[in-house]
C-alpha cells in the first residue's frame, strides 16, 4: 500500500500520510489539510472519522470480531472474571495472581461512600430516572474528592481509578434503593465485586441475602461483554470531556449521560418496553416489523442495528445463549423471550433488514436476562454503565497519558451572512 494519499482540490494536489493500524486498518492523516489548503472535511456523526489511535479494543464490524487488548471476547467471557478484564482493559495486560489480589483488596478498601452522598441522593424524588441520579452522583463524588489527579503520577492515577471502580457500584445500587425508598448500605467486603453489587441492590432489611451463584456468574459475564467498545458515543464523550483536562469523575459522569440515550445504552430499556408493547398488542410481530420499515413512522426496532457491526454482534450471540441458560436456571418462563426470538427470526428473513445489514445488537437479549434476575427495567442502562465503567476509565487514561490535544471539531457554517442589527421597533 502506498504511504501517501493524494487529494486534488481546484487543480492543486495535496499529499497526506497514510497510517496503518496493527490489524491493517488504513487511515489518511489529514491533520495538515486545513493548514495547507484552507479546506476541512465534513463527516456528521463521525461515520468515517478516526478520532484517535488506541491500543485498547479492536473490533471488525464486518467479521463480527471484538477483542480487548488482543484477547477475543468469547475467550474472556468464558475464562476471565470481570475484575481481571477491568485490570486488562485499564493497564494493558492480564494481572498475575499477586496483582489481581492487590487490585481486589485496593478496591475493597476504597468502597465506602461518604455519608453526605446519601443526602445528595435523598434530594432526588423516587421518580427520578436512575441514570440521571447516577450521572449526578458520579459528578457529586468530586465534591468529596476535590484533589485533582496528577496524571503524571502513576500512583495518583491508580488511586483515582481504584476509588471510582470501588464506589461506582455502590452509587449504582443506591439509585435503585432510592427508587424503592429502602436503606442505603455500603459494600459487603466479604463478597466479590459482582455479588456485593447484587446484595447492595437487593438485600431486604433484617433478612439474610444470598445471591444465586449462577446469577452472579451470568452478571459477571454480562459486565465483561459490556466492558469496552472502542470509540462509541459515551466513550468518545469521556475522551472529549477529559481532553479539556476535566477530571476523571467529571468525564465519567458525562459518559453516563451519553450512555443514557435510547440510541445507545438506553436501548436495553427500550427493547423491553417494545417487547411489552408487542405482547400487550396480542404478540403480532409483523405489525411492528412493518412499523419499523415505514419511513413515515419514527418507530425503530430497538436492539437492532449497529453503527459498526454489519454482520453480527458477537456479544449478542453470547448473550442469546446466556438468556436461555439464566432463565432455565431460575425457572423463569418469560413470554417476552419467545416474542424476542420470533421478532429476531422475522427480521432476519425480511429484505429490509437484510439489505441494511441490521442484526440484533448487545441490547436485544441483555434486558431479558436482567428482568429474569429481578432487575427493574429502568435499571438496565445503569447495569450497562457498571459494565462500561472500566472501558471509559481505560480510554480516559490512554487519552491523558497520550497527551492528546483538546477535542474540538470544526463546522461548515450555513447560517446568515453579516447583516445589520434591527432596532426592536423595526422587527
Ligand atoms: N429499525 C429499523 N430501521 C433501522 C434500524 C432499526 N433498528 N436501524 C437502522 N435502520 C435503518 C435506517 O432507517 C436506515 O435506513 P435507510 O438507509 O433506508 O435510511 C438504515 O437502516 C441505516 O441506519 P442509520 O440510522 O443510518 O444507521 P446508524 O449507524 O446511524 O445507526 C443505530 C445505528 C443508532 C444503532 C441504529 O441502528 C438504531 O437506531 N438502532 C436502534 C437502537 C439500538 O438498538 N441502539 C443500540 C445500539 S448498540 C449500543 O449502543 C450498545
Amino acid at each position: 500500500m502506498s504511504k501517501v494519499a493524494t487529494l486534488e482540490i481546484d487543480g492543486k494536489k495535496y499529499e497526506f500520510p497514510i497510517t496503518i493500524g496493527t490489524e491493517n486498518e488504513v487511515a489518511i492523516d489529514i491533520k495538515s489539510l486545513r493548514g495547507d489548503s484552507g479546506v476541512i472535511t465534513l463527516d456528521p456523526g463521525f461515520k468515517n472519522t478516526g478520532s484517535c489511535e488506541s491500543a485498547i479494543t479492536f473490533l471488525d464490524g464486518e467479521k463480527g470480531i471484538l477483542r480487548y487488548r488482543g484477547y477475543s471476547i468469547e475467550e474472556l467471557a468464558e475464562k476471565a472474571d470481570f475484575l481481571e478484564v477491568v485490570f486488562l482493559l485499564i493497564f494493558g495486560e492480564l494481572p498475575n495472581k499477586e496483582e489481581l489480589d492487590k487490585f481486589k483488596e485496593d478496591i475493597k478498601h476504597q468502597s465506602e461512600v461518604n455519608l453526605d452522598m446519601k443526602k445528595v441522593l435523598r434530594g432526588f424524588p423516587p421518580t427520578a430516572h436512575p441514570m440521571g441520579m447516577l450521572s449526578s452522583l458520579t459528578s457529586a463524588l468530586i465534591a468529596f474528592n476535590p484533589k485533582s489527579v496528577n496524571v503524571d503520577s502513576e500512583e495518583d492515577m491508580y488511586k483515582a481509578i481504584v476509588k471510582l471502580l470501588a464506589k461506582f457500584p455502590t452509587l449504582a445500587a443506591w439509585t435503585l434503593r432510592r427508587k424503592n425508598d429502602t436503606s442505603l448500605e455500603n459494600r459487603d467486603n466479604n463478597l466479590g465485586y459482582v455479588e456485593s453489587f447484587l446484595k447492595m441492590m437487593f438485600q431486604e432489611s433484617g433478612k439474610e441475602y444470598k445471591a444465586n451463584k449462577n446469577v452472579v456468574a451470568a452478571l459477571d459475564r454480562l459486565l465483561i461483554l459490556h466492558a469496552d467498545h472502542e470509540q462509541n458515543c459515551s466513550t468518545s464523550t469521556v475522551r472529549i470531556v477529559g481532553s479539556s483536562q476535566a477530571g476523571l469523575f467529571a468525564s465519567i459522569s458525562a459518559g453516563v449521560s451519553a450512555l443514557w440515550g435510547p440510541l445507545h445504552g438506553g436501548a436495553n430499556q427500550a427493547v423491553i418496553e417494545m417487547l411489552e408493547a408487542i405482547k400487550a398488542d396480542g404478540g403480532d410481530t409483523s405489525k411492528f416489523i412493518a412499523k419499523a420499515k415505514d419511513k413515515n413512522d419514527p418507530f425503530r426496532l430497538m436492539g437492532f442495528g449497529h453503527r459498526v457491526y454489519k454482520n453480527f454482534d458477537p456479544r449478542a450471540k453470547i448473550i442469546k445463549k446466556a438468556a436461555d441458560e439464566v432463565l432455565a436456571e431460575l425457572g423463569v418462563e418469560d413470554p417476552i423471550l419467545d416474542i424476542a426470538k420470533g421478532l429476531e427470526k422475522a427480521a432476519l428473513e425480511d429484505e429490509y433488514f437484510v439489505e441494511r445489514k441490521l442484526y440484533p445488537n448487545v441490547d436485544f437479549y441483555s434486558g431479558i436476562i436482567y428482568r429474569a434476575m429481578g432487575i427493574p427495567t429502568e435499571m438496565f442502562t445503569v447495569m450497562f454503565a457498571v459494565g462500561r465503567l472500566p472501558g471509559w476509565i481505560a480510554q480516559w487514561r490512554e487519552m491523558r497519558l497520550g497527551k492528546e490535544p483538546i477535542g474540538r471539531p470544526r463546522q461548515v457554517y450555513i447560517g446568515e451572512n453579516l447583516r445589520s442589527f434591527k432596532e426592536l421597533d423595526n422587527r
